[in-house]
């Protein structure tokens, strides 16, 4: 497996998220790529495939492709065949690529090779800390949410479908994925970034609320 085949991948990755919002736009994705290329020089594993399937882990995101949940690893496997990997190769990252997203509060996590494990836990950890803030109000700023109703509880959602239907208004996202988080990170070198990442979250959540309530602080 030859770096041309990761530069290949970075280059159409890159024209394909061209104008894509900064919730998950190139710049994202690369930040997902540096750190899970982090988290292999600590942690081991496949090098080549880590590289490939961090940059393609959003590549046909239901939310970007009219709602068709589990499409990613078919567009991937295409992609690095016709980019002139090995088939078995594309398969594995394929597979990676299927079982990168989160799926909702109370579906578990499927067994996990170190490969996954480390391309998954870099996309969560760009869901915490200043940049898992900034992005999720521009995901809900983007689809006209409200930032927060008190009326409106988090939901604990079953099946990826419920998840992936929910409408609720930022805060809630806070209590269904992002706060929960922090303990669905596999590697001990990701469980150490995410530490300082999750307190902010939770600093900025009761900074939130204490806000909306009317407090001046005095
Ligand atoms: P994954 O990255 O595991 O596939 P998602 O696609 O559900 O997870 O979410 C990716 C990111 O998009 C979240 O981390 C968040 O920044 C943003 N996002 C998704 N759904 C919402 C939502 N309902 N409210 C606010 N932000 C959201
Ligand atoms: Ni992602």
């Amino acid at each position: 497996m030859s770096n041309l085949l990761v530069e290949s991948i970075r280059d159409e990755v890159r024209r394909r998220f061209e104008g894509h919002s900064a919730d998950h736009d190139f710049n994202h994705i690369d930040r997902v790529f540096r750190m899970a290329m982090y988290l292999q020089s600590r942690e081991g594993g496949n090098a080549d495939m880590i590289a490939c399937a961090a940059l393609l882990h959003d590549i046909s995101d239901h939310k970007l492709n009219g709602g068709k949940l589990n499409d990613g690893g078919r567009v991937a496997i295409a992609l690095l065949i016709e980019l002139g990997a090995d088939e078995s190769f594309a398969r594995e990252v394929g597979d990676i690529v299927d079982q990168v997203s989160f799926k909702g509060a109370g579906v578990p996590d499927t067994e996990h090779s170190l490969e996954l494990q480390i391309v998954r836990d870099a996309d969560r950890l760009d869901a915490i800390g200043a940049i898992g803030v900034a992005r999720a109000f521009h995901y809900g700023g983007r689809h006209d949410r409200p930032f927060y109703d008190p009326e409106i509880a988090p939901e604990n959602h079953q099946s990826f479908e419920a998840y992936a239907k929910d409408k609720s208004h930022t805060i809630n996202h806070f209590h269904e994925k992002l706060l929960l988080l922090k303990d669905r990170l596999h590697t001990q070198t990701a469980k150490k970034i995410g530490e300082e990442r999750h307190r902010f979250l939770e600093q900025f959540v009761a900074e939130f609320y204490k806000e909306w309530s009317g407090s001046r602080g005095e």
